[in-house]
């Protein structure tokens, strides 16, 4: 386990690429998997979690290789997989473990699903309840509604399912589930999450709708489907990832940093619009909308040009939540930077994320000198004191690890970032991209 040393910086200038999507990179190895022919992917993240989704799929018979930049994925269609011959080992990965859920619901063989400490503490119910009322036989070993999981065969009917939470990963096991399924599956969520499922399985053929509703909510359906077939599919840049860049360069003085190629869809890009409510001076350059764009399903990407910023307080709440969760810790740091107050909430999902984020953002925050106050449902930040360096804990939770080197760019003295190499999840070059810069 190693720990990384951050040191105060001015003017990051230059021009970077972020690696590929993450979900879309799980996404494009699960369905080129139970879709008939050939999968190519390029600009694949290979971070760990994406690579837990792979050799997954490989214990279950797929053939996945590497050809130049590309990963080929020699899908076998809808009911190809094999009975794996042990326990598939899901990393740290929630997207995997939920998502494989709703495709392992669907097969003919049993299967076990297991992953580290963190994923094993992570609410697995959530996907239990309504695969099971689909006619799926998924039971929690330990029986505590986490993982390990383990999946029988069942017969699959469709539902129409409300999920109490605004979760791609539920949304996504359910619709996955309903490819199998008898008869239309339809979910509807309390507000819209990322919909890269839904692009991605119309652009692999089935038969996908989604409507959005004026109060936030949505609904996706799906109906059963008798093939999916391989596609090309070139991943955006992660905005996750992006993230971290976009905030070093509006945060350390006198920055300007070009992030090309970056993933603009809308359920993901919550942060741009956080950023803009906080007076950033961001400009997109070279935008490509869902028309012109070559990736899966029309994800629209832009070059994000971002300058050095004076930032004030913010509230960021409701349906905006879901498209920017995972940047929640990112945006935190910015806003102890920024002059006022920031409230963030409707976010209790950020306690089952790979560490309860309210509490790991408070506590290093805390450490750095902010004012913070942890709430039910987010936290309020008094912005506007500088950040202290000190010692910062991941606890191995690659988004904490990655926004509080940023904060160390910012931050008086030196900052130490415990077991650093925790980023590997997704993003393995963080560090590296950073040092350059
Ligand atoms: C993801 C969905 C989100 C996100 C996670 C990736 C996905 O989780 O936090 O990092 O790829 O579908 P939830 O669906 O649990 O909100």
């Amino acid at each position: 386990m190693s720990d990384k040393i951050i040191y105060p910086k001015t003017k990051l200038r230059g021009e970077i690429t972020v690696p590929g999507d993450k979900s879309i990179s799980h996404r494009s190895v699960m369905f080129g998997s139970i879709a008939l022919g050939t999968t190519k992917i390029t600009n694949f993240l290979k971070g760990a979690d994406c690579l837990s989704t792979i050799d997954c799929f490989r214990k279950m018979g797929i053939k996945i290789t590497e050809e130049g930049d590309s990963i080929l994925v020699h899908g076998k269609g809808l009911r190809g997989l094999s009975a794996p011959p042990e326990t598939l080992d899901v990393g740290n990965s929630g997207t995997t473990t939920r998502l494989l859920s709703g495709i392992l619901a669907g097969q003919s063989f049993t299967s076990v699903m297991s992953g580290d400490e963190s994923l094993n503490s992570r609410p697995m119910g959530r996907i239990m309840t309504p695969l099971n009322r689909m006619g799926a036989h998924i039971c929690s070993i330990r029986d505590n509604n986490c993982a390990p999981l383990r999946v029988e065969p069942g017969k699959l009917h469709g539902i129409h399912y409300q999920s109490p939470v605004a979760s791609a990963q539920v949304k996504s096991a359910v619709l996955l589930a309903g490819l199998y399924a008898d008869s239309e599956t339809c979910v509807t969520e309390p507000a819209l999450s990322r919909n890269h499922t839904e692009l991605m399985l119309r652009s692999f053929g089935a038969d996908v709708t989604s409507v959005s509703y004026e109060d936030g909510s949505a609904a996706a359906s799906v109906r059963p489907c008798h093939e999916l077939y391989g596609q090309t599919i070139q991943v955006p840049g992660d905005i996750s990832s992006a993230a971290y860049f976009i905030a070093a360069g509006l945060l350390v003085p006198g920055s300007e940093l070009l992030i090309k190629n970056v993933g603009t869809n809308p359920t993901r890009a919550g942060i741009l619009e956080v950023c803009q409510a906080m007076g950033a001076d961001i400009t997109y350059l070279n935008t490509q909308n869902m028309e012109e764009t070559a990736n899966p399903g029309g994800e629209p990407t832009a070059d994000i040009l971002v300058r050095y910023s004076h930032l004030h307080g913010t509230t960021i709440e409701g349906s905006l939540i879901p498209a920017l969760i995972d940047e929640i810790p990112m945006i935190a740091v910015m806003a102890a930077c920024a002059e006022g107050t920031t409230i963030i909430k409707d976010a209790s999902e950020l306690k089952v994320k790979e560490t309860n984020r309210i509490d790991t953002v408070t506590r290093n925050l805390r450490a750095m000198g902010t004012d913070i106050t942890p709430t039910d449902d987010g936290m309020i930040i008094e912005g506007g004191k500088s950040l202290t360096g000190t010692h910062i804990r991941s606890y191995l939770d690659h988004r904490i690890a990655m926004a509080f080197a940023i904060a160390g760019l910012i931050a008086e003295g030196k900052t130490t970032i415990e077991n650093s190499q925790c980023v590997d999840v997704s993003y393995p070059d963080f560090f590296r991209i950073l040092e350059k810069l």
